[in-house]
């Protein structure tokens, strides 16, 4: 390799900094990408890492050299303490296998039922905030939003009400996010011993899941749904089933990854149109025009182009999945800079898609940007909400769909504002949240 191929980016220099140990990581991240560009280093003991915030790296850490970029990484080891090895947190052909079986699962049919589901969901919902706040009440919106996230995904994906397991899966999320917050900061939750609030949220979700797949293996007219299929799956060369613990793994990661990130975006868009009423107002009127007072169905989505808009600008400027690790296993050069095998990378999303270089006026919420009738798409990799390149989301229709029915019912049948004197801070864990969640009034729309 030469000289120039061996050029080392800028960034922190000695084995830990003190702004890693005393900033968020959204801060810390996107700070070294502002002070640094678009390759920044720094080192946490013995590991070093890489922030990438060029549209270009996105290309081709995701796509172009997928293969030499694995989730062998400490945030994806975090989440395999609960999910174990499956679709979300493998590589490799187990990975391939895990696609070929899932992707399927996701398509119009399923969409359809989701959308179903999604509006009963957010009926009943409807129905108990507009009791609770008659008096004036505030909710607290995320943690609303993520038991009505989590009730469509148990009812599309293992046709079954989690509801009466939200403490517990919620739980267990609050201490994969809070325990990642503060590994990132010390890295001794690597020390197993020290992983006791994991240990526990895994034991109460393994009992659920487990519950359902013994249901599912003993009933007579299983429904079509992601378990039913998990259960009857068969490998393409030797004919055998997943194992017990193989479908537990994949249940447990569609539980997890297919709620949470969908509420917290839910939760910023709803932020976003309470804070601008000029968009509530051309929303509204699309709304009203579209659907009347007709629940949204699937079939309405591709008509509902400003409630679309509304989705993507909102994960524009608010991505769930706010940065993308990856372990570099082959010695790689981006943007003139020499990037070791043993390392690691992170993607910064948040901060690419507020970048000036890609976005006009990058900070202000403006949803027709992404009006394809009067502005160019993004530059490739500038927008990657949902990754990039072969592991992009599995479920990002199904997200996307699944936001805008619960928007556009949320739309037609209420409206919101925030309580007045909150800070609302984002907070990037594993996903992108608000830091103390938000507090919002509800009324019936007249
Ligand atoms: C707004 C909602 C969502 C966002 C922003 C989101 C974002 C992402 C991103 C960025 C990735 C790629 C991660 C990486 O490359 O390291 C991903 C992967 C994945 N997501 Fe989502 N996701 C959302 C909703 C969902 C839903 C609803 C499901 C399932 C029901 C789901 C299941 C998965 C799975 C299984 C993967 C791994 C795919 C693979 O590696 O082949 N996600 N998601």
């Amino acid at each position: 390799m030469t000289e120039s191929r061996r050029r080392q980016p800028p960034g922190l220099n000695g084995p830990i900094s003190w702004k890693f140990l005393t900033q968020s990581p959204l801060t810390f991240i996107n700070g070294l990408a502002e002070q640094y560009g678009p390759v920044a280093r720094f080192d946490v003991a013995w590991y070093r890492y890489h922030v990438l915030s060029h549209p270009d790296h996105v290309l081709r850490v995701l796509q172009e050299r997928a293969g030499n970029y694995t989730k062998e990484t400490h945030d994806y080891w975090l989440m395999k303490q609960i999910m174990g090895t499956s679709l979300l947190t493998g590589d490799g052909n187990l990975w391939k296998q895990r696609r070929r079986l899932i992707q399927p699962l996701f398509q119009r049919r399923q969409l359809e039922h989701m959308a179903i589901q999604t509006v009963a969901a957010t009926d009943a919902m409807l129905e108990r905030w507009l009791k609770q706040t008659r008096d004036g009440a505030p909710l607290e919106m995320v943690s609303e939003l993520v038991q009505l996230t989590l009730r469509v995904v148990g009812r599309t994906l293992f046709s079954t009400d989690l509801v009466d397991e939200a403490p517990a899966v919620g739980t267990a999320v609050h201490s994969i996010n809070e325990l990642a917050n503060w590994n990132w900061k010390t890295l001794v939750a690597m020390i197993p011993v020290l992983n006791y609030p994991y240990q526990r949220a895994s034991g109460v979700l393994n009992q659920l899941i487990q519950s359902l797949v013994t249901a599912r293996k003993s009933d007579l007219e299983p429904s079509g749904d992601l378990l039913t299929a998990l259960v009857q799956a068969r490998d393409e060369e030797t004919g055998q089933p997943l194992t017990d613990i193989e479908i537990r793994n994949e249940a447990m990661t569609l539980m997890l990854a297919g709620h949470d990130t969908t509420a917290h975006h839910l939760a910023w868009t709803m932020i976003l149109l309470a804070q601008h009423p000029q968009v509530m107002e051309k929303w509204q009127a699309e709304l009203q025009t579209v659907l009347g007072d007709c629940p949204p169905t699937l079939a309405d989505l591709p008509r509902l182009s400003y409630t679309r808009m509304i989705v993507e600008e909102s994960m524009r400027l608010y991505p769930p999945v706010w940065a993308i690790p990856r372990a570099v296993t082959e010695d790689d050069e981006l943007s003139g800079y020499h990037i070791p095998a043993g390392s690691y990378v992170l993607l910064a999303i948040y901060h690419l898609q507020r970048d000036p270089q890609w976005w006009t006026n990058p900070n202000e919420f403006r949803p027709e940007r992404f009006d394809r009738a009067i502005e160019p798409a993004p530059r490739p990799g500038a927008y990657a909400p949902f990754g990039w390149g072969p592991r992009t989301c599995v479920g990002a229709q199904f997200a996307t769909a699944e936001s805008q029915v619960i928007l556009a019912r949320l739309g037609q049948r209420c409206q919101w504002k925030l309580v007045p004197g909150q800070q609302i801070v984002p907070e990037g864990l594993i996903t992108l949240m608000p830091r103390n969640g938000v507090r919002m009034q509800v009324q019936p729309r007249v």
